[in-house]
């Protein structure tokens, strides 16, 4: 189909025209690729047609004609990829109103919540942080010499016999090296401590020990202490005594009273079982004492210039007191009745 040039400028600025209203109309992405097709398809696109037309054209009139040509052709092309970018935008702000429908009512997530074990062990290092005590580490797997030796429990003692600990057969071992077991009190992290910072000393340790005790109302095999440890210039047993009494207040918001009990454990001198009272009932807490001057060598401290004190607390004792709880399994059985309650 021959065309005059101005019929030519004619059908292109139709073509511009209508092919922009095209793309702009296009609601969806299907619709769109249907415009460009008709359009601008390569096959038998309106474009095509156009491109055919310009061939025909006088000689003379193709320069002025394919440069107007060309322009349209970049026109609509750009009306094409604006149409394009609208879509995306409009999915992408589709998708984020799927995802926040600010009209739905609140739910509360199922969030869960910490074990009374932990809440615990919070609030005591909470309080002794206040009280100066920083936070000190050891592991559960240890040697004979921190569970043991350096605290003046020599190899014959009765506490380290097998029955009573959990003993591993360890790769150490196995190579050669001491025995290992399962730390049965965090006394442990004392000797760790002091073996790598000279005094003053004001820790606590918090973490889970091990005795092979059959599991019965008061009886875990695993349990966890918080062992408190205090060594300077005249430390004596008066300010064991006001801590223990400050832990306790500030844990039960309470006033409680401090007993003391005579006792012996081999790293302590004197020793002592601490009870406390709390709404007229007295309960074991656990042990304390200044620390034996043997403990002190066993780490190089010198007895003669510094003293401390040290005390090992179970934590499920304070928990079950404070909540009321009579069977110690309970922490461990995981039944979530139990748990949700705290
Ligand atoms: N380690 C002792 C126990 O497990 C408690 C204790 C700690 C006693 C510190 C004295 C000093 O029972």
């Amino acid at each position: 189909m021959a065309m005059t040039l101005q019929e030519f400028v004619t059908q292109l600025e139709l073509f511009r025209l209508e092919a922009g209203r095209a793309f702009a109309s296009a609601g969806d992405r299907a619709a769109l690729e249907a415009a460009r097709i008709e359009w601008l398809g390569a096959r038998s696109g309106r474009l095509k047609q156009l491109q055919k037309a310009l061939g025909q054209l006088p000689p003379v009139d193709r320069p002025q004609a394919g440069q107007r040509f060309h322009q349209v052709r970049q026109e609509v092309q750009q009306a094409f990829e604006a149409a394009q970018d609208r879509l995306a935008a409009q999915q992408k702000t589709a998708a984020a109103a799927e995802l926040f429908d600010p009209t739905v009512p609140g739910l509360r997530p199922p969030l869960g919540h910490l074990h009374p074990i932990t809440q615990t062990i919070e609030q005591l290092k909470e309080i002794m942080g206040r009280l100066g005590f920083s936070l000190a580490d050891g592991p559960e797997v240890e040697d004979e010499w921190h569970n043991f030796e350096a605290l003046n429990i020599p190899p014959e003692h009765p506490a380290r016999d097998p029955l009573d600990n959990f003993y591993l057969a360890t790769a150490c071992q196995l190579a050669g090296g001491g025995p290992m077991l399962l730390r049965s009190q965090t006394s442990t992290v004392q000797i760790r401590v002091m073996e790598r910072q000279k005094p003053p000393v004001r820790i606590i340790a918090v973490g889970r020990v091990y005795r092979p005790d059959t599991p019965d109302q008061t009886h875990s095999p695993m349990f966890h202490q918080i062992e408190g440890l205090m060594v300077d210039r005249h430390v004596t047993m008066a300010d064991l005594k006001s801590v223990l009494r400050m832990l306790g207040m500030s844990y039960f918001h309470a006033q409680v009273h401090i007993r003391f009990r005579p006792s012996f454990f081999p790293f302590t001198e004197p020793s002592v079982e601490i009870d406390m009272s709390w709404q007229g009932r007295w309960i074991e807490m656990g042990g304390a004492g200044m620390v034996d001057p043997n403990v002190l060598r066993a780490v190089g401290y010198d007895p003669e210039q510094v003293s401390g004190f040290a005390f090992g607390l179970g934590i499920e004792r304070l928990c079950m007191r404070q909540h009321g709880i009579d069977d110690i399994r309970e922490f461990f059985r995981n039944d979530v009745r139990f748990l949700q309650q705290f």
